[in-house]
């Protein structure tokens, strides 16, 4: 980031604190989620999860939000902050906007330069918008017939077309240039846009004609570019799209984000794809957290964006060789920004999202997107069967390149961990693919790796860990497991010390008087608790809890029926067959316990989590 643009920033503190004072956060939430008065607070569905109860609350006096599914909470600005990803200066410059609040610099040397920069900004996204209306009205009018044609063949419906601002640009020289003269707007300004462009015999003519446009956004929504597509097949370029301007630089943005940021935000993950028609298209089809990276090779820039909103990534490029390879390309630019899963969606040869939604629907897509693979086994997997699809003598280039993917990876212990995905693809030794690929095989775990939550976790069982995890987290978990007892099956004295406290708390959804209600040790344990998070995707978190607590029950049996061994053999040791035969009987039922529970587990844990 440009340290100087962010100096030049910084706000006057009283502005700051004036912003904060006069904000209405509930009207201010209001915007972005339906709020619902229940008991004394405001509720509604958290926009930073994916819930279908809410559990998402708002304390206007106190100036906060909670969410207790997710746990995510803070003030006006850090809402804000969040769910627009914005920084903090933004943030306050944007409810400033709202207030009507004028927000004045400490930094002033440089103010006049960035008042006169900010008025010509200003002047481009004016044009960007005006021309955005004519492309609009232009698919609307009578002209544009054809291209809605075009678009009703392809599958893009009116709700696609309003969502994403497309439009058409007519077949005239010179209509957009009457449009933009007439609306007032800077013809130099739209020319350095790349909207017209200057003729020799003086005046100006349009750069795009004939196409269906679609307009790209910047993160706050102001148009910064058009990509233009042919209707049919024809000898010129299929896209035209803008040149880089003042407001637009290639390579630093991605389209569809700013209507995908929202879901993104909700859904933890993106999904990235190559061409603006899958954007649209998945979308329509309920697949709003997609974004394309606009006809470049994905860059490091946007990959930075794509961060700065999610740490999980789907890749799904086209099913050709084209879009294959780019996503291997992808995989090395992916993994200069510290995400946490990615994924890759395997199309089939013929297809790109677009083809396959409209043969498959949105429930085949997301059956292919549930089958995802992690992007690095795919791309070690796809190299190693290009690899093996080539006669002995041509296999060098492949072994070099399966050695840069296998370099991509930014640590020893994951290049090590490839290296032996390949060796068994391959169905190669180790040490000799080692050899192969120039690699040393000599490396040192990393300890450091894991996080001291973490490391603390370890002590203590994982399971019983991430059930107390879970039930502390949702009132309904926690009901069920107060009626089946769970409190007995815990074995951890400190997890069963919180738990016993916590039971006797009376405001359970209220953070505040839970952890002044506990004891130090336990109001310590809570804290780590509950910003931990078991590994368990989302939607299986009830159905992995219940399989949790199968299991927990099927260990109780277990040590009970340990127990009664130990008795059993007492009572034949004294001849009481009386007490024998009543022991045996117990244990009959501790084993069928043993059974059905595990049966249970298992169901829970295979069909629910994969
Ligand atoms: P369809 O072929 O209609 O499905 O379009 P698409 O949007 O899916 O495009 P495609 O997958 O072929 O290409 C991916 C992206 O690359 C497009 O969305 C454009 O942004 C860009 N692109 C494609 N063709 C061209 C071109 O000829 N010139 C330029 N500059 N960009 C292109
Ligand atoms: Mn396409």
């Amino acid at each position: 980031m440009d340290v100087s643009g962010v100096l030049r920033r910084m706000i006057e503190e009283s502005v700051v604190k004036t912003v904060i004072e006069r904000t209405d956060i509930v009207r201010l939430i209001s915007e972005y989620v339906q709020l619902r008065k229940r008991g004394g607070r405001l509720i509604g569905l958290c926009p930073f999860h994916r819930e279908k109860t809410p559990s998402f609350t708002v304390n206007g006096d106190k100036g906060a939000y909670y969410c207790f599914g997710c746990h995510e909470g803070g003030s006006a600005v850090d809402f804000l902050m969040k769910l627009e990803n914005l920084s903090f200066p933004e943030a306050i410059e944007r409810l400033a906007e709202r207030l009507g609040i004028e927000v004045v610099h400490t930094e002033r040397h440089n103010d006049h330069a960035r008042q006169s920069g900010k008025s010509r900004e200003k002047s481009f996204y004016e044009v960007m918008k005006s021309a955005e209306s004519y492309f609009v009205s232009a698919l609307a009018s009578s002209e544009g017939e054809n291209c809605r044609n075009y678009a009703s063949r392809r599958g893009i419906t009116p709700e696609m077309i309003q969502s994403f601002g497309l439009g058409f640009s007519p077949e005239s020289w010179d209509g957009i240039v009457q449009h933009l003269r007439k609306s007032g707007q800077s013809l130099e300004h739209a020319k350095e846009l790349g909207l017209i462009a200057s003729r020799e015999s003086g005046g100006y003519y349009a750069r795009f004609r004939n196409r269906l446009m679609f307009p790209v956004h910047n993160i706050k929504g102001d148009i910064i570019a058009f990509g233009g597509r042919i209707l049919d097949k024809s000898e010129t370029a299929k896209y035209i799209n803008s040149p880089e301007s003042q407001i637009y630089v290639k390579g630093e943005h991605l389209y569809g984000l700013y209507q995908a940021k929202m879901h993104i935000t909700r859904e933890h993950c993106a999904i990235l794809v190559e061409g603006n028609v899958d954007v649209v298209m998945m979308h329509g089809f309920g697949f709003c957290h997609t974004v394309a990276s606009m006809g470049t090779a994905l860059t490091e820039k946007q990959a930075a964006l794509i961060a700065r909103h999610t740490k999980r990534v789907y890749l799904m490029y086209d099913g050709d060789n084209a879009g294959r390879k780019a996503m291997c390309r992808a995989l090395g630019i992916l993994l200069t920004q510290d995400f946490e899963g990615l994924y890759a969606v395997e199309l089939p040869k013929d297809d790109d999202p677009d083809s396959y939604l409209r043969t498959y629907g949105a429930e085949g897509m997301q059956s292919l997107i549930d089958n995802a693979k992690p992007l690095g086994i795919w791309c070690i997997q796809k190299k190693c069967s290009d690899l093996m699809a080539l006669v002995p003598e041509l296999r060098k280039s492949g072994y070099g390149e399966l050695s840069d993917i296998i370099h991509e990876f930014p640590d020893k212990l994951s290049r090590h961990h490839y290296l032996e995905e390949a060796a068994r693809y391959l169905g190669v030794d180790t040490k000799r693919l080692a050899i192969e690929l120039g690699m040393n095989l000599e490396y040192q775990p990393q300890t450091e790796v894991a996080s001291r939550v973490e490391i603390e976790k370890i002590q203590y069982d994982q399971i019983e860990w991430d059930v107390v995890h879970l039930v502390l987290v949702s009132p309904q978990r926690y009901q069920n497991f107060i009626e089946q007892h769970g409190l007995d099956l815990i074995q951890n004295p400190g997890l069963r010390a919180l738990l016993t406290q916590y039971v006797n708390v009376e405001d359970k959804d209220n953070t505040y008087a839970v952890l002044s209600s506990l004891g130090e040790d336990s109001r310590q344990l809570y804290e780590k608790l509950i910003c931990s998070c078991p590994d368990v995707p989302e939607e299986n978190l009830d159905k992995w809890y219940h399989g949790a607590l199968a299991g927990l029950v099927r260990n109780w049996a277990a040590r009970e029926h340990q127990q009664l061994g130990y008795s059993i053999a007492e009572a034949v040791k004294r001849s009481d067959a009386e007490q024998v035969s009543l022991l045996l009987a117990k244990d009959q039922k501790l084993i069928a316990m043993m059974q059905e529970t595990e049966k249970e587990r298992q169901f829970c844990w295979q069909t629910g989590v994969s």
